[in-house]
């Protein structure tokens, strides 16, 4: 173990803290009083916890605010607490947890291991070591903690291990508002034919009363004592450091009718001289009980009876890794850059399901409650459409059901009466939608997913909602946009665009916004092109003509001289030039216009260049400079943020992205993997140094506090932010060139003279072994491609040469 770091930059301790091992895809913590908590994320779909590397966390059914099954207290002292403890006790009275927490008594090793989908701890105390492995099963809804301890004391002892969840009750903020009462309203209880304690809470009128659960927490072996109480197993004043159940060695087998739940098993463990002892917890849910109970309780016998068994374990642990390496198969890249490499191949991915399956909602510091975010969710899916076509289809399409039939979105998806557009309404949502079209018919090759019909949201009237073919819905989109463009002939930027605080400028709803309208164009061009492939080609003439009008737009009012600005606000005063006291410069009109294209090549290299100069930190790029003051120095200020938080002035990694794509998109490689480096969470940290990073060197974070602000290089929002899938997305396709187009692939990658660098990637069910040249240290430019041995000019390659082979081996050389 080490102790804490300290420091303007990286030092020592900071480097020792942690070990990534990439043939495992682990990362190994060694320090357990990390700033803050690192966390992993175990899953089977529907049961889903998160836990950090001193065993903090929770476990949720289906929905993190409806379905919180175990406590967390977020903002908490001690921080990252309660989670999933156990405590292992020696007849002379030494107790010891293999996760540090909670005993935090001194250990003679200890450490941390997160794997995708798996989290394992090994401790050594004296003569004993442990090692706790935490993992959901793929076809069982339960938890299972596997304990192996190994006796290496020159004698046989029996050792007292306790396993300890603090339970609540299912609904989040019902809980946090009402939970006085309603602690009335559940029961634990032991049924000792299955050895297996039981945990309900059932409020009076239960919402989807089928689909409540039934907790269970069950052990391999013999039950010696249990608590369902949790006040009864720590003691007054007492906390899970200590709990009295403990210093008794043994619970008083409480069961509860009302008070705080909790679920504690008490084991006794055989540990033979030079051996190791297996045991393992199983803390699991049965939906249906307040529908059939006998039916839930038969089910949860049989689940606890599979589960028992040792080579079941074994055989879903196998499972669920297979899972895991299905997913992160789909892209593997070997290049001259362990970090990047390591980020591509592993963590990136892994970041990528979480938010596809917890979008922005559940982490240390979030209980859950945001509802999908239907901009978030559009691009998210953008970047998992080549890992899982299927589930960025259905998501798609879950999307277009959740448009309005005027064909913009609502940020939040859920119903909303129709309107003419008003301040509610955002300029961007919709606009994403053409994006993630395009991602999923280029994976698929599929248009028809174009005819279907899908509803648009209800719109509050009488009778069914309206519905059209997915085609239609991208229309509407764009007739949408057009039917909303200010005096300049922008999109109005209404109640924001994809910045959430840009509206300030448009509060009478007259403000237009450039990124909006560089967006707008991409949409168009994306839609422009599936016209052409789709056979649609009646729209592409109207599509085309809203593009060039749009662009003709831009180029009449959004270049300052030096660089894009950013919005007009209401009056029409431009945001975002020399002459602006705060927010001169916003890096999202920069980056924007080269990779909508529009502007020219002079115009994209002085913006870049002007957005490098005033943007620059040492770890990224800010969202804008200078950041505008706040109360209680002005009386409207343009966000609560503090200068370098947030939307005004954070690097916001998402931002980031599109800046490494757009340097890119302009040949600059050295420029382009600096900026994708600088922000490898493991070398920001590095960088920055533990103490003022603070967060996983392994997940994308949503922002870094920036330069004006005295916390300058913390890292914020991490794991649930879009940055996880547009980095995805910029290094893939962009730095590594590797893009699926509508009628096959192209290959264009920026790289800083790379002699060779090699890619496996899944196409339409092909695997692609990608062997990339470049003889001449160029940064861009592909001569040819040879698909098994068939030569091909440049970089793209129809669709016919791959998808009729299982495999198929692509040599590139640029020059
Ligand atoms: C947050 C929001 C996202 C928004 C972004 C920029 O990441 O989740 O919807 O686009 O901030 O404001």
């Amino acid at each position: 173990m080490t102790n804490s770091a300290c420091g303007e930059n990286a030092v020592d301790s900071d480097l020792s803290a942690y070990a990534f091992d990439d043939d495992q895809k682990a990362i190994t913590i060694k320090k357990f009083d990390l700033p803050s908590p690192w966390i992993n994320y175990l899953s089977n779909g529907n049961l889903h916890a998160f836990v950090s590397q001193a065993a903090g966390g929770f476990l949720w059914w289906q929905d993190a605010m409806k379905g919180k099954l175990t406590r967390y207290r977020m903002h908490n002292l001690p921080i990252d607490s309660p989670g999933f403890y156990i405590y292992i006790r020696h007849k002379d009275g030494t107790v010891w947890s293999p996760s540090f927490r909670p005993v935090v008594q001194p250990l003679d090793g200890w450490s941390a291991t997160h794997k995708p989908g798996t989290t394992e701890f090994y401790a050594k105390k004296g003569d004993f070591e442990a090692t706790l492995k935490l993992f959901i099963t793929p076809d069982y809804n339960a938890l299972v903690w596997n304990l192996d301890i190994q006796n290496n004391s020159p004698a046989d002892e029996d050792v007292d291990v306790f396993a300890y969840v603090e339970l609540s009750q299912y609904n989040f903020l019902d809980e946090v508002a009402y939970g006085y009462y309603w602690r009335h309203m559940l029961k634990t209880w032991f049924d000792k034919e299955s050895d297996t304690l039981f945990y309900l809470y059932h409020y009076q009128k239960p919402e989807n009363a089928e689909k409540v659960p039934l907790v269970f927490f069950a052990s391999t072996h013999t039950v010696q004592s249990y608590s369902g109480d949790r006040d009864a197993f720590v003691g007054n004043y007492r906390d899970e450091r200590d709990p009295v159940a403990i210093a008794n060695g043994r619970c008083g087998n409480e069961e509860i009718l009302s008070g705080e739940p909790c679920a504690a098993l008490h084991c006794s463990v055989s540990c033979k001289q030079g051996e190791h002892a297996r045991i393992s917890f199983f803390l699991g849910v049965q939906p249906g009980v307040l529908t059939d109970y006998q039916l839930a309780k038969i089910k949860i016998q049989q689940t606890i009876q599979e589960l028992r068994k040792e080579e079941i374990i074994a055989a879903q642990h196998e499972k669920l890794k297979a899972w895991w390496d299905n997913i992160l198969g789909k892209f593997e890249c070997a290049i001259p850059d362990a970090s990047a490499q390591r980020q591509i191949n592993i963590w990136s991915p892994v970041n990528c399901v979480q938010v596809s399956r917890y979008e922005r909602g559940v982490s240390t510091i979030a209980a859950g409650f945001r509802e999908i975010g239907f901009r978030d969710t559009c691009q998210d899916m953008v970047a998992m459409a080549y890992r899982d076509a299927d589930l960025a289809t259905a998501k798609f399409l879950m999307l277009l059901s959740l448009q309005e039939s005027a064909g913009n979105a609502m940020p939040r998806c859920g119903p909303r009466p129709a309107k003419k557009p008003d301040l509610e309404i955002n300029s961007d949502h919709h606009l994403w939608l053409p994006f993630l079209a395009y991602a999923v018919i280029a994976e698929t090759g599929d248009s028809s997913v174009l005819d279907e019909i899908v509803p648009y949201a209800p719109d509050g009237t009488q009778g069914p909602p309206k519905q059209a073919s997915v085609w239609e819905h991208l229309l509407a989109a764009m007739r949408f946009t057009a039917d909303n463009l200010g005096s300049n002939g922008l999109p109005l930027t209404l109640k924001g665009d994809w910045n959430d605080i840009i509206g300030k400028f448009s509060e009478q709803g007259r403000g237009e916004s450039v990124f909006a309208a560089q967006q707008y164009v991409c949409a168009l061009n994306y839609l422009i092109e599936i016209a052409d492939y789709a056979g649609k080609k009646d729209d592409a003439g109207w599509l085309t003509q809203l593009r060039d009008e749009q662009i003709e737009n831009i180029l009449a009012c959004a270049w300052n001289g030096k660089w894009w600005y950013r919005c007009f606000d209401d009056e029409g005063t431009a945001i975002g030039g020399e002459e602006s006291e705060f927010g001169k410069i916003w890096i999202n009109s920069q980056t924007w216009a080269v990779i909508s294209g529009v502007g020219s090549r002079e115009q994209h290299e002085a913006a870049m260049k002007a957005a490098n100069h005033y943007l620059s930190t040492d770890v990224g790029l800010m969202k804008l400079y200078p950041g505008f003051k706040t109360w209680p120095d002005v009386t409207h200020p343009f966000s609560g943020y503090n200068p370098g938080n947030g939307e005004n002035g954070a690097i916001f990694c998402h931002s980031n992205t599109w800046a490494i794509i757009a340097e890119t998109m302009l040949g600059n490689a050295e420029q382009a993997w600096k900026y994708y480096n600088q922000l490898v969470p493991h070398n920001a940290l590095q960088k920055m140094g533990l103490e003022k990073y603070k967060s996983e060197p392994y997940a994308w974070a949503s922002n870094i506090v920036g330069v004006e602000n005295p916390k300058h290089g913390w890292s914020n929002v991490v794991h649930i932010t879009g940055t996880a899938a547009w980095m995805d997305i910029a290094a893939t396709q962009y730095l590594l060139g590797i893009r699926a187009r509508l009628d096959g692939l192209e290959i264009d990658p920026c790289i800083p003279g790379w002699e060779r660098f090699s890619v496996k990637r899944n196409y339409r069910g092909c695997l692609l072994l990608i062997d990339v040249v470049n003889p001449s240290k160029v940064s861009k430019g592909v001569r040819f491609v040879e698909v098994d041995g068939k030569r091909f000019d440049g970089g793209a390659i129809p669709s016919t040469a791959l998808v009729a082979n299982s495999t198929v081996n692509i040599k590139v050389v640029m020059g």
